[in-house]
């Protein structure tokens, strides 16, 4: 087990179980782009850089985003043992990569709904094979929009036909503009679509099948350079865009924060999600679907939710990699 100190009163044990649900937190291509520091008092959450994707994501809005999936594990992990989490964000100016501290803010119970998204945590993954054709039914779709809410964020369920088939063509229209670029597709096989083992990167177990040409909605996670058969997804999807106050690294903090919440209630309502990131990535297909869904609100993540069937657990990175305590700095410093 990794060396760490007790933190907010907790023990190693409670500390390492609160790690380990932080950082089963969903991030662009599995690249985990965190660090924490752990000292008595506080809980650090670093971005980090090494682990921007800087073709995908050159400004850092989705390392950010992951980041925010990972604190809010973090605060339920610490609601679950019964700790009121006081969260600062992006507290030092100077220090933009330090993304959040966390302080023990004294006693609290999770509520019933926090503890069935703690239980969630580790049976949520990213789902990128079809769906059946069975409706996400309304009280799914009314939590959803509820989790969204209550992390201060809104999410769009993309339902009125015209409105759809636009999204679609810009969805084509994003993964055209990608594909065509060397540089992406470098980045998109150096983290996607392996054999080997590895802690971080997607592996080819986690890609969906190879969708027919004309599919909208699930473009690029198939594992490519295997030869498989083309396979038909679900005609109709649901599609939810979640869109922020503003633009700014703190609203892309609370994004993550929000992503997560919405896929631990998708996860205890039974429901698999994918992404389609390349709506926001694109900047000006990401303008164009802001001004489709009518709103100044700029959209962060867009989501393909359905029923699906079970697919296998991501790997994640050995805490010593990405755990600092105050014990290593006072060592390292003698
Ligand atoms: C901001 C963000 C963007 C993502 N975009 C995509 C995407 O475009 N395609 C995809 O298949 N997965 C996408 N993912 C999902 C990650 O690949 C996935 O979270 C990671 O591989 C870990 O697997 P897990 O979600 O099953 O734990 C994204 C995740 C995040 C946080």
């Amino acid at each position: 087990m990794i060396q760490t100190t007790t933190a907010l009163g907790l023990t190693e044990d409670e500390v390492h179980d609160v790690m380990e649900t932080a950082v089963r937190a969903p991030s662009l291509h599995n690249t985990q782009p965190w660090a924490f520091r752990i000292s008595d008092a506080e809980i650090e959450l670093h971005a980090d850089r090494t682990r921007q994707l800087p073709v995908a994501d050159p400004s850092g809005r989705e390392l950010r985003i992951a980041c925010g999936a990972a604190l809010f594990n973090l605060r339920l992990a610490l609601l679950g043992l019964g700790i009121k989490p006081l969260v600062s964000i992006l507290p030092d100016p100077d220090r933009p990569d330090l993304i959040a501290v966390v302080r023990r803010g004294g006693a609290r119970r999770a509520t019933p709904e926090q503890r069935r998204l703690l239980e969630a945590v580790p049976r949520r993954r990213t789902n990128r094979r079809p769906f059946s054709d069975a409706e996400v039914p309304a009280t799914a779709r009314y939590a959803l929009r509820r989790a969204a809410l209550d992390e201060g964020t809104w999410l769009h369920l993309v339902t009125d036909p015209a409105q759809r088939i636009e999204l679609g063509d810009l969805a084509r229209r994003a993964h055209g503009v990608q594909i065509a670029d060397p540089a992406f597709t470098a980045e998109l096989d150096h983290w996607t679509g392996h054999g080997e083992p590895r802690p971080d990167g997607v592996p080819a177990t986690a890609g969906g099948p190879l969708p027919q040409p004309n599919s909208t909605w699930v473009m690029r996670d198939f594992t490519r350079g295997t030869g498989r058969q083309q396979t038909a997804f679900e005609a109709e999807p649901l599609i939810a865009i979640l869109t922020v106050h503003s633009d700014g690294q703190r609203e892309e903090i609370r994004a993550g924060e929000a992503l997560q919440r919405v896929l631990l209630t998708a996860t205890t309502h039974g429901l698999a999600v994918s992404f389609l990131s390349q709506l926001v990535e694109v900047p000006e297909v990401r303008e164009a679907m802001r001004r489709l869904v009518g709103g100044l609100r700029p959209p962060q993540v867009v989501l393909r939710l359905g029923h699906g069937w079970p697919v296998p657990l991501t790997p994640r990175r050995p805490f010593e990699d990405l755990v600092r305590t105050d014990a290593q700095e006072d060592q390292e410093d003698r």
